[in-house]
């Protein structure tokens, strides 16, 4: 199809790695117009946790728009909107124990984070934020401060204010805990550091690479938010919705976010949807001080209060998240110890994992070659270095077993026609990206 070289702008991506046209999509398949199945090891970047057109949610969508169900319906109450509430509220928070407001913000996820900031800034009467390494929250210009890639940034146009850059956990070794840093930094009244309103921090850096944060680093981050009396937001986007086995990421290491932002696979459905969640306190906004026409996406609302409702009642996909992330790190770990001349290293939590291949130019021509054997699977970090693994949560065991042999062939094939790739020598995972 010429029309998307002729007027469709040279920003597109994804479209260049996989130039395919697709047409139809079923749980963790893709399928182009000339007929050819792809496992999707993509899944939207996370956005696709219970897979492509969920037969469940489906249902209720369907049912939803065949009776005319309200669509638009910028902040205004609505049935569907007072229903997710409901679900959210009675299967997400209330076991956990969790006291937080609800915002509905524009349906992306940097609008969420944008929100949040703002919060954060409004609330303590102070401008910096202090974001990490790798971090990626999104490319408006609040949000693009707050990310680390220099591919993004360089789009701005404009000065990013307003952020204080933190090493993350692992950035300086594993033996260096960089939340002591900032204790320190914080602490000492001559760092040049500003008060800072607020911390965001991925619990798994997505698009950094997945760069996982340990449970004790999160601990101690929280900690010394508190001491400081700075806001901690966890930005959960990319992480949260199941994709390390509880509903939210950092429910593992005990913590109490004062903000969290959610997107991506909030809907189910692929639907565009964004909230924040706030500590009550926190909730100091003026009527329609943030507004934004999409911050009510009724069919969203419609396909996650079933999302909520089927997966998150009891606590078998969380079981089978584990089961299968267990799979995948196994996996991949052999495939460390049988190639790349030893500088391979896979990371990931639950169904958020990834493989270090050192090399962009490597990991690119692994996930090209796997294109080729009918899988989509992108790669991230600075230099695209890392072959991201996230399928679908609810991806059947005999496709999560041919999509990990597809990269294990693929790997197979590239290393032996380019093992001249891999001489240079590396040193640790997040130096490199560093560097990069
Ligand atoms: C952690 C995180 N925050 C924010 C965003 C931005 O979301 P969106 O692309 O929907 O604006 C992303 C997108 O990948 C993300 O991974």
């Amino acid at each position: 199809m010429k029309i998307f070289e002729e007027i469709e702008s040279e920003v597109q991506s994804y479209a260049r790695v996989f130039p395919r046209v697709f047409t139809e999509a079923r749980d963790e398949f893709l399928f182009d117009q000339d007929g050819k199945r792809y496992l999707d090891f993509l899944a939207g970047a996370g956005t696709l946790n219970y897979g492509h057109n969920n037969p469940i949610l489906k249902e209720q969508l369907l049912d939803y728009i065949a009776r005319d169900g309200i669509t638009h319906g910028l902040d205004m109450h609505t049935q569907a909107k007072g229903e997710f509430l409901e679900a959210f509220n009675n299967t997400i928070l209330k076991p956990r124990g969790m006291d937080y407001v609800v915002q509905f913000t524009g349906p992306t996820g940097t609008n969420a984070v944008e929100a949040a900031m703002k919060i954060a800034r409004n609330v303590t009467g102070q401008q910096n934020i202090v974001t990490f390494t790798n971090g990626f929250h999104g490319v408006s210009l609040g949000s693009l401060a707050a990310t680390g890639n220099a591919h993004h940034r360089d789009a701005a146009g404009i000065a990013l204010n307003g952020v204080h850059r933190a090493p993350y956990d692992g950035y300086l070794g594993d033996d260096i805990d960089t939340t002591e840093y900032l204790d320190k930094l914080l602490s000492d009244s001559s760092s040049g550091i500003n008060s800072p309103a607020g911390v965001i921090v991925e619990t798994v850096q997505g698009e950094g690479g997945i760069n996982v944060a340990s449970l004790d680093w999160l601990r101690n981050l929280q900690r010394v938010c508190r001491k400081h009396g700075v806001l901690l937001i966890i930005d959960d986007i990319q992480a949260g919705c199941g994709r390390t086995g509880q509903f939210f990421s950092f429910e593992a290491a005990g913590i109490e976010p004062d903000i969290i932002t959610l997107s991506k696979s909030l809907s189910g459905y692929g639907l565009p949807f964004a909230v924040v969640l706030m500590k009550p306190e926190l909730d100091q906004w003026k009527p329609g001080e943030h507004n934004g026409t999409f911050r009510g996406n009724n069919l969203a609302f419609v396909t996650a209060k079933a999302a909520i409702e089927h997966y998150w009642a009891n606590t078998q996909l969380s079981s089978e998240i584990e089961r299968k992330g267990n799979y995948i790190a196994e996996r991949l770990a052999r495939i460390v110890d049988c190639f790349g001349e030893g500088q391979f290293t896979a990371r990931g939590r639950g169904m958020f994992q990834g493989l270090n291949c050192v090399s962009g130019e490597l990991s690119n021509a692994i996930t090209q070659r796997a294109f080729k054997r009918g899988l989509v699977i992108e790669t991230s970090g600075a230099d695209d270095q890392v072959i991201k693994f996230l399928c679908p949560l609810t991806i059947g065991q005999a496709s999560l077993e041919e999509g990990i042999d597809i990269v294990e062939q693929s790997i197979k094939e590239v290393c032996q026609a380019t093992d001249t790739m891999l001489r240079e020598p590396v040193y640790f995972d997040q130096a490199k990206t560093a560097r990069a």
